[in-house]
This record gives structure tokens, C-alpha cells and sequence, in this order.
């Protein structure tokens, strides 16, 4: 019997991966993230069950070996988050790469049609039985330029939304796909050409602040940002810049570069001291959710499936599909 220890665990998680119990592995849910110091929770465990906001960096690869910890599993695609290269050699990192894309794709558009047609505002509004349309005017989608940057499985899928409503997509990635529905363009193009550019490619060392005040001043004037891979491939500040100066007409943010300690937590009751979130929250032509766009029944059982699956190939000596590297 192996015992997995599961960090940052919410009751979407447990729901998913409860009854998955077998005599092959035991089930621990702790609800702190996993780091430097929760590391010790994971004594006695043969896996560690991680997500986005976990932070693995070489303390705790460290510790992990030290307690004789083999596997780590990510309940998420990007890995990010854990120091792949110090892992290299000490302990197996196995993600799920292949849930839902639909998940995160819908949720880019949610947030892309909530902005554009004020629908934050209007919610608010009609509550408190205002039903003035002063300050809700939008812009029809069709034939507007989506800028697509990253063309994986997410990206593609977003890419055909857009399609549906008959935009014009374009698209950046340094390994294009056949299966991308719009036409390819480099940066530059893209970054001036596009209505709405939306994000989809991963972090990385390299591409941290990927848009930062260059990129901005290139974009055209008026232009919407959405961001739903990872909050670091935006420089907040110049977005708020941007922002201010009406340059960028409206941001989605499902994913921001200081999320780590707030996001997916209730801090409702206290004042953030954030600065720069507490000012970009507070703009009316922002909208940020808490790193949600995963979260659809379809994505958990999907991430559920395959996290199973990634333990039965590592503790039962199979091909590693998933191996992060
Ligand atoms: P994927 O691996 O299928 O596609 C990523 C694409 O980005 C690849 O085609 C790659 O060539 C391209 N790319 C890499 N570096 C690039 C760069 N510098 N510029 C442009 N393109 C670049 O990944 P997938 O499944 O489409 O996910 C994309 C990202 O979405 C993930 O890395 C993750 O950060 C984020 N994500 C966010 C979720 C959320 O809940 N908000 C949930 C799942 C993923």
C-alpha cells in the first residue's frame, strides 16, 4: 500500500479523487500548499499530489528524498512551479498534460464576452435595481482580430471559438501546428494587429513578462488582453499603465503573477495588502477570476484519470508518458 500525500487540497479535489481509494494506495488531504514548511506533512509518504501554487524548489526536492518521497504528481499541465532541473536525477515529476482544453478555452471566452459586454456591471447593477446602459456599450466580435499566442491544445480550441464567432484569429508559436484554424504571423504582426490577444503559451525563464511595456506599446489602441495560462507573462504594473492611459481597453485575468498566497483562498474579511492586485481589481474594465479556468466536472475527472494512471506506471514499473522532461 503506497500513501499519497495530497497539498492545497480543496473539496473539488477530494470529491474527485474520493472512492479512487483501492489496496493499492491511501489517500492523505492536506489543505496547506506544499512547501518549505509543510514539506515535513509528507514523512512517511511515497508520493506528494501537488498543484499550481505548490512550491517545489530544491529545499523541498531535498527534504522529499530525505523522507524517501519518489514521486511527485502534478494535478495540473504546467510545472512551472517545481524545480525541474534540480528534480533531475533525485525524484520522478509526472503531470497531467491532456485535460480538458475545452475547460480553460471556454472560460478565455467567458471572460473575453464578460469584459467586452460589461456583464460584471450590468450583474451589479440590476441587483440593486439600476437599469441604466449608461457606460455598457461593447463591440460585436465578429470580424474582430483574435491574436492568439501559443497554439497548443488550449490555444487551438480558443482559436476555434473565435472561428464561431466568426473573428479573424491569428497566431503566434514558435512550433506551429497544422491543426491551428487560424493563420500564423510573427509577434510583432500579431501584437499590432490584434483586437484581443489572448495567452496561452507556458512559463518559462525565458518568457517571463513576455508582455511587458514594449509589447504594450505595440498593440493596437483599444486592445482587450486575456490571460488564462500564467500571471508571470504579464508585468502587472504596465498593464496597469496601459490600462490608465486607455492604450489597453479592457484585461481578463484568470491567473496573476503574485497569485501564490492568495488565490484559491477566502481573504474576504481582510485587506489585501497587494498593491498592485488591490488596483487592478479595482479598475471597471478588469476582470479577474482566481485561477478557476480549469475547474469544469469534465477537467477533475480528467485530471483525476490520469494522476491514477501516473501512479500506477511509476509504482508498477511502466513506460512514464507524463514525465515532466
Ligand atoms: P500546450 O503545451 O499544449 O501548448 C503550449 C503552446 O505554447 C505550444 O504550442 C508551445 O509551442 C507554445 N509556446 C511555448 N513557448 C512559447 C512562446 N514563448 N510564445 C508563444 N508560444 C509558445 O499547453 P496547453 O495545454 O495549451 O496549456 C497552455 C498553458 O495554459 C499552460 O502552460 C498553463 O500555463 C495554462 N493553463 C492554465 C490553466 C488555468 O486554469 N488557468 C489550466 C491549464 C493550463
Amino acid at each position: 500500500m503506497k500513501t499519497i500525500a495530497f497539498f492545497d487540497t480543496k473539496s473539488y479535489d477530494k470529491l474527485s479523487f474520493s472512492g479512487r481509494e483501492n489496496d493499492k494506495y491511501s489517500f492523505k488531504f492536506f489543505e496547506s500548499k506544499l512547501n518549505e514548511n509543510t514539506v515535513s506533512m509528507a514523512a512517511c509518504c511515497d508520493a506528494v499530489c501537488v498543484f499550481v501554487n505548490d512550491n517545489i524548489n530544491r529545499f523541498v526536492i531535498d527534504k522529499l528524498c530525505e523522507f524517501g518521497v519518489k514521486l511527485i504528481v502534478l494535478r495540473c499541465a504546467g510545472y512551472n512551479n517545481v524545480d525541474i532541473k534540480y528534480a533531475k536525477g533525485k525524484i520522478t515529476v509526472l503531470r497531467v498534460p491532456d485535460y480538458s482544453p475545452y475547460s480553460v478555452a471556454e472560460h478565455t471566452m467567458a471572460l473575453l464576452l464578460m469584459l467586452n459586454r460589461k456583464l460584471h456591471r450590468a450583474y451589479i447593477r440590476t441587483r440593486d435595481h439600476n437599469f441604466s446602459l449608461e457606460g455598457l456599450c461593447g463591440f460585436d466580435l465578429h470580424s474582430k482580430t483574435a491574436g492568439i499566442i501559443g497554439t497548443g491544445r488550449i490555444g487551438r480550441v480558443f482559436g476555434e471559438i473565435c472561428k464561431g464567432f466568426s473573428m479573424n484569429v491569428l497566431g503566434y508559436d514558435p512550433y506551429p501546428s497544422n491543426e491551428f484554424v487560424g493563420e500564423y504571423v510573427d509577434l510583432d504582426t500579431l501584437l499590432k494587429t490584434a483586437d484581443v490577444i489572448s495567452l496561452h503559451c507556458p512559463l518559462t525563464k525565458e518568457n517571463r513578462f513576455f508582455i511587458d511595456q514594449s509589447a504594450i506599446e505595440k498593440m493596437k489602441n483599444g486592445a482587450y488582453i486575456v490571460n488564462t495560462s500564467r500571471g508571470m507573462l504579464i508585468d502587472t504594473k504596465a498593464l496597469i499603465t496601459g490600462l490608465k492611459s486607455g492604450k489597453i481597453a479592457g484585461a481578463g485575468l484568470d491567473v496573476y503573477e503574485e497569485e501564490t498566497h492568495l488565490f484559491f483562498e477566502d481573504y474576504s474579511d481582510e485587506v489585501i495588502h497587494d498593491d498592485v492586485l488591490s488596483t487592478i481589481i479595482s479598475m471597471p474594465n478588469v476582470i479577474v477570476s482566481s485561477h478557476q479556468a480549469f475547474l469544469t466536472k469534465e477537467a477533475l475527472k480528467d485530471i483525476a484519470d490520469t494522476t491514477l494512471y501516473n501512479l500506477d506506471s511509476f509504482f508498477e514499473g511502466k513506460e512514464l508518458k507524463n514525465q515532466v522532461l
